[in-house]
């Protein structure tokens, strides 16, 4: 449901949410029949979007880049209000739901980081620091992976 009162400012048509969040008008189409984001229509037919949905389709952009799927995503953003322009409190709740799963994006990164020029535990025993780190694959001991990073 779209709240009661709304300013034509609030208003805005689909190429300038396509515009201003860089996604073609095909996307953001798709991502309106995956219900990540509702249009209004006009007495004309044209879909009307809230300017507040150029920050749920940015949400999306930047989820993908940190590669969480479109199946989380859309559970993220089904904890907003439909309707009305989400608060900063809204995006709090989504934030803190999130950050589990960013934490551990982020140590991964951090790890690969660190480890990618050295032994990664892979079972390859192809650098001379293998030797070192991870003699006769004992790391294979614990399963397939290059456990160094993935563990
Ligand atoms: S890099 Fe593969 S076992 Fe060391």
């Amino acid at each position: 449901m779209r709240p009661n009162v709304l300013h034509h400012e609030d208003l805005i048509p689909i190429g300038a949410l396509a515009r201003r969040t860089g996604l073609a008008v095909s996307a953001i189409r798709y991502y309106e029949a995956r219900g990540l984001v509702t249009s209004l229509r006009t007495g004309g037919n044209q879909r009307r979007f809230l300017r507040s949905d150029i920050r749920r389709l940015s949400f999306v952009l930047i989820a993908q880049k940190l590669g969480l799927g479109l199946a989380e995503i859309e559970a993220a953003l089904a904890t907003l209000p439909q309707g009305r322009t989400p608060t900063r409190i809204d995006w709090q709740r989504i934030s803190r739901a999130l950050r589990g799963q960013l934490d551990a994006r982020i140590a991964l990164l951090m790890r690969t980081r660190q480890k990618l020029d050295e032994c990664i535990g892979c079972g390859c025993l192809s650098l001379e620091r293998c030797a070192l780190y991870n003699p006769q694959d004992r790391a294979g001991a614990k399963g397939a992976g290059p456990h160094f990073v993935l563990d």
